[in-house]
């Protein structure tokens, strides 16, 4: 038994066929279905189910991604990607991963990599001002917008109870009584709910606040809410604003909102994971006016910004309150330095932390804030132009308005009996119709239920997607949906 380890010049051989391969799949990426063509258990079943007893060359391990891991890849950089909101990459980014993967320093500590922590708060504090956000707030990447969540709502559970839930745990808290609300809109990310079952609150403690006409937060529920918590004699905590709710694109009126948490003293998160990138635009920055009171900021690089998956950019007014939170100082975690340098390892759940601040390096300095500008600009504006095309269609109707680069509709043919049962009836329809398109493989579009009923939500933002792409689309969508009706 011995170890044989991967020799430089295979290593230097193997490394550029896959750059090879790397440039042509993100060159035609577009000819693959966007969504993965396969059957549950189908990769599974062509995967040993015992591991490899001795080592086998790289040619067989690359034949059989190509082979099996490919044809099961949805692929989220397909310029026909209007799912979910995009994951992009972008080449300056994979090239930083392709660095940090070989570095493969361990970044929980300044000293366990200088440059890695100095430049995480550089990089975060470039992207605070691109973003035109104001002083003051200190930025951490999280892993993903969920951990920023997390964070803030134990920061906010910490400030409710005066440090003590650390300490003594939620539980002993309990018993004397202390029982923490959270506030979102009936419209806001499920890992809100999410963290308020880690941070101890309960998900019966996360009150979900009416929404306007926009899916924006009605401010007078909120506080009512409030008002109606304090009366039962619970302690709330935290309202969690987001700018750019997931399934209708509700951009939360955060000067109201910062308002109502100054005055009743609430820590105010800000999710604005998706929405943020817009805020490279002048233009949309209005959807930040009153952010000076927030707490806590949160948006993903990882979604619009052309930073490949896992990048949260999160900034918090108070970093001091943020490592009380978190802090756990074991002798074998201290330096020399501590104290008077960052260790990010205490902003956050994980200890360990990849160098993520350099594909967002890479991307600021390739892309500059005009490049970036252009992007998302184009985005909105294709958007605008689409959901103008649905909305003139006799037989489609928008579910919910445009928001950024996000809308949703449903097919209603004209034919449509308007008898009852017939929302049940659309709901079915428009999955089918749905279904189909997801089926044929030529655009990804993901559902979601506005208001109780099914509807097909368009998110533009793939760096790939074109004007073409966003027409080409819809262009389907209609056929497609002619066939439905007339085809049953
Ligand atoms: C508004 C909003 N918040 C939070 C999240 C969760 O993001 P993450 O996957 O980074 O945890 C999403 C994901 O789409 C989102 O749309």
């Amino acid at each position: 038994m011995s170890f044989e380890d991967m020799k430089t010049e295979e290593f230097r051989r193997q490394a550029h066929d896959l750059v090879d391969w790397m440039a042509d799949y993100l060159a035609g990426v577009g000819d693959y279905p966007v969504r993965a063509q396969v059957a549950p258990g189908a990769i599974a079943d062509q995967l040993p189910a015992a591991p490899p007893k001795i080592g086998e060359p790289m040619a067989a391990i690359l034949q059989d991604f190509q082979d099996i891991v490919v044809p099961g890849m949805t692929h989220w950089q397909h310029p026909s990607f209007f799912a979910y909101f995009p994951a992009n990459a972008s080449p300056p980014s994979v090239l930083a991963e392709m660095l940090t993967a070989t570095l493969a320093a361990q970044c929980m500590l300044w000293q366990t990599s200088p440059a890695a922590t100095e430049m995480e708060t550089r990089v975060l504090d470039w992207l605070r001002q691109l973003l035109g956000l104001p002083d003051g707030f200190h930025g951490v990447i999280q892993p993903t917008a969920s951990d920023a969540t997390l964070a803030a709502l134990l920061m906010a559970r910490e400030r409710a109870t005066g440090d003590k839930a650390n300490d003594v745990g939620m539980a002993a808290l309990g018993a004397d009584g202390v029982r923490l609300t959270v506030y979102v809109s009936e419209e806001a990310h499920s890992s809100i709910e999410k963290g308020a079952k880690i941070a101890g609150f309960g998900r019966a403690a996360v009150r979900k606040i009416a929404t306007d006409d926009r899916f924006a937060m009605r401010p007078e529920d909120l506080a009512s809410a409030i008002a109606a918590d304090r009366a039962a004699g619970m302690t709330p905590a935290c309202v969690v604003a987001t700018l750019g709710t997931t399934g209708t694109g509700g951009i939360d009126p955060l000067l109201a909102l910062a308002a109502i948490c100054r005055r009743e003293g609430l820590f105010l998160h800000v999710d604005a994971a998706w929405a943020g990138s817009a805020l490279v635009l002048d233009e949309h920055r209005w959807m930040i006016e009153g952010i000076d009171a927030a707490d806590s900021i949160a948006m993903n690089p990882h979604k619009w910004l052309l930073t490949n998956f896992d990048c949260t950019a999160h900034w918090v007014r108070d970093p001091d309150a943020l490592q009380r939170t978190f802090a756990i100082n074991p002798s074998y975690l201290t330096s020399a330095e501590t104290g008077e340098v960052i260790d990010y390892r205490d902003w956050g759940v994980p200890l360990g932390r990849r160098f993520r601040a350099l594909k967002l390096w890479f991307v600021l300095r390739y892309y500059g804030a005009e490049g970036l500008k252009a992007m998302i600009a184009d985005h909105i504006a294709w958007t605008e132009e689409l959901a103008g095309a649905v909305a003139a269609h006799p037989d489609f109707e928008i579910t919910s308005p445009r928001s950024l680069a996000l809308f949703s509709f449903r097919y209603r043919p004209r034919s449509f009996d308007a008898q009852a049962g017939e929302d049940a009836a659309l709901d079915a329809l428009n999955e089918r119709l749905l279904q189909t398109l997801n089926d044929s493989g030529a655009l990804y579009l993901t559902q979601n239920k506005v208001r109780g009923r099914y509807a097909i939500r368009f998110s533009v933002g793939a760096r790939t997607t074109t004007r073409d792409h966003v027409m080409r689309a819809w262009e389907v969508i209609q056929t497609t949906a002619a066939s439905l009706s007339t085809g049953g």
